[in-house]
């Protein structure tokens, strides 16, 4: 019970220890006191003060990634984005796909490699919306070939892509392209490398949206939150 009750996100093992033997879990309207006691968490119905617990086998967070962390859940030498997830329960979570360390912006932390293996696969082509600043004028022609399809050194071309809000501006260091670039693979390094192809190195990188579930801008980088219902909607329908 405590077990189960800690993954549920209750508490923490002890917590949901003191609140078991404090009399105020049932199962099946009967009030238990021994966390060991045995649960089955698709028949049994608990209530922990009053509040039924559902059974939940997956779990879902949208998180706003911060330069500086690998994309990974274990790393010798560098943090990883799953130190960023404080729950009590983080066994088996992992992020979808990567993003590099300097990038930020959305990533999906679950535990349901289905969803992971539908967002990801190459054959699925799932749009990935960047928004990004990068050295120099991207010109007409640049976004032309960007958005044809291009040849960033691999074995085939890049499938056709998508620019938008485009906007150049000047400082004391030179000129500057921000843009939004819309992709529908995953490849190593793709973006940067698809500004590098024209000449125009990418010195800003943030994902902002995967299909159709747009980062949350209230989260600041570092910060995560769950999915709602409808939000997990939009990206199984994506
Ligand atoms: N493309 C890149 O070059 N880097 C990322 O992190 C994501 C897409």
């Amino acid at each position: 019970m405590d077990k189960y009750l800690a993954e549920m996100s209750v508490g923490t093992r002890n917590e949901v220890k003191k609140i078991i033997k404090s009399g105020q879990v049932t199962v099946n309207g009967i009030a238990v006191l021994k966390p060991e006691m045995k649960v089955n968490e698709e028949t049994d119905k608990v209530c922990v003060c009053g509040t039924d617990i559902y059974y939940k086998k997956y779990v879902y967070f949208m998180l706003n990634k911060p330069a500086g962390y690998v994309s990974a859940t274990k790393d010798n030498k560098y943090k990883t984005v799953i130190e960023l997830i404080k729950e009590n329960n983080k066994s088996g979570i992992f992020p979808v796909g990567r993003l590099d360390i300097d990038t930020e912006g959305m990533l999906i932390i679950t535990n349901d490699g289905a969803l992971s293996h539908k967002l990801m696969s190459p054959r699925k082509h799932v749009d990935k919306k960047y928004f990004l600043v990068a050295e120099g004028s991207v010109t007409d022609n640049d976004i032309k070939q960007i958005e044809k399809g291009m040849d960033i050194g691999d074995d085939k071309i890049t499938l056709p892509a998508k620019v938008s809000d485009i906007k150049h501006y000047t400082d004391n260091k030179g000129i500057w392209t921000s843009m939004c670039l819309t992709i529908h693979e995953g490849r190593y390094h793709q973006v940067k490398r698809m500004l590098w192809a024209v000449g125009k190195p990418v010195t800003y990188l943030k994902r902002i949206s995967i299909g159709k579930l747009k980062l949350d801008e209230k989260l600041s980088p570092g910060e995560y939150r769950q999915l709602s219902e409808e939000e997990l909607k939009l990206l199984f329908t994506s």
